[in-house]
């Protein structure tokens, strides 16, 4: 079993309006709710496959009950862990005039400590059944900075593979518990290295500690940085739609084929594929079954480097 951690989960709101004015008053055509966060995102995307896998994470008030409510809808396991106060709600404005998402993202209420030390007792119990452990998002306020790290060991201690998608110090304090993969975006290798180039930024990574480090690079697609080499893999096209999800896409391919010990060309091709499935999707959670069944026949892996030193 794949377990999914979703420490900041949301309420997702997409609004769709006709244009988006500031100031003005806008009459909203079609809106959806559900369940989100990046875990949860994952979790969906590996349900979608066959995958079992469980959501943990905090949830609390009466958005974490919409939240929860929408996880037995999807048929997701809801292993999460009550708090006090309201979960957060992210809103998406589309605008039907150019395409346009403006998103605004609350930040979530503060976990105190007792919480903090239900869900870490709640975490290592689920850990029995986990092969591997998946660590998504950003922190809410009152989980403490290195709170990735110590998951991470936990997991380790169990057995359990880990995959941390974060950002930051949050993603700088797990290296040092040797995640099995990080796979941060061009944006994140840049801000947590200072380094621009994807393969320099990516080798500084495992230097810190990743095991192996699947850069994702928007349309370019993906460079893996891996103690069996180096590969790049590349979507057969570029996609327009929503690529806001297609990290979470990714992520669940690797976790997937973590689970399956797949070798890793054949992991970053169904990686690429089902992210770009989940591009032509308006939800964050949602693939595209027909485009990800193309695609992953068709996605060039290169090798492009000798086995990198441990
Ligand atoms: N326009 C696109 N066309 C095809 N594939 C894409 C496109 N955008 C992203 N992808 C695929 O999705 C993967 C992940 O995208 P990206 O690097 O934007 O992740 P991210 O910034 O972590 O996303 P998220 O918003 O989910 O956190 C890329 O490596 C690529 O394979
Ligand atoms: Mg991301």
């Amino acid at each position: 079993m794949i377990l999914t951690v979703t420490l900041n989960a949301a309420l997702d709101v997409t609004y769709h309006v006709d244009a988006l004015v500031p100031r003005a008053s806008h009459r909203v055509g079609e809106s959806f709710s559900r369940a989100g966060g990046k875990g949860v995102n994952v979790a969906r995307v590996l349900s979608t496959l066959g995958v079992p896998a469980v959501v943990t994470g905090l949830v609390g008030g009466p958005t974490g009950r919409a939240i929860r409510d929408d996880l037995r809808v999807a048929e997701l396991t809801d292993e999460l862990v009550p708090m006090a106060g309201d979960s957060r709600r992210t809103v998406t404005v589309v605008s039907r005039e150019d395409g346009d998402a403006t998103v605004f993202n609350q930040c979530g209420p503060h976990v105190d400590t007792a919480v903090w030390t239900t869900f870490v007792a709640r975490f290592t119990r689920l850990l029995r059944g986990a092969q591997v452990v998946v660590l998504s998002g950003s922190l809410p306020p009152g989980v403490p900075a290195d709170a990735y790290a110590r998951l991470t060991r936990l997991a380790d201690d169990a057995g359990a593979m880990t995959v941390v998608d974060a950002g930051g110090p949050t993603l700088l304090k797990a290296l040092g518990a040797h995640p099995t993969v990080v796979k941060p975006n061009a944006a994140e290798l840049t801000e947590a290295t200072g380094h621009d180039d994807a393969a320099t930024a990516a080798r500084s990574l495992r230097e810190l500690g990743a095991g192996s480090v699947v850069a994702s690079r928007g349309p370019d697609g993906l460079l893996a940085v891996t103690p069996e080499g180096t590969w790049r893999a590349t979507p057969p096209r570029r996609l327009a739609g929503n690529p806001t999800g297609a990290g979470d896409a990714c992520v669940a391919a690797i976790a997937a084929g973590l689970l399956a010990a797949e070798p890793w060309p054949a992991v970053l091709r169904e990686a690429v594929a089902l992210s770009a499935a989940a591009v032509v999707c308006p939800l964050a959670g949602d693939i595209d079954a027909g485009l990800y069944h193309q695609f992953r026949t068709s996605v060039p892996v290169e090798r492009t480097h000798a086995p990198v030193d441990h």
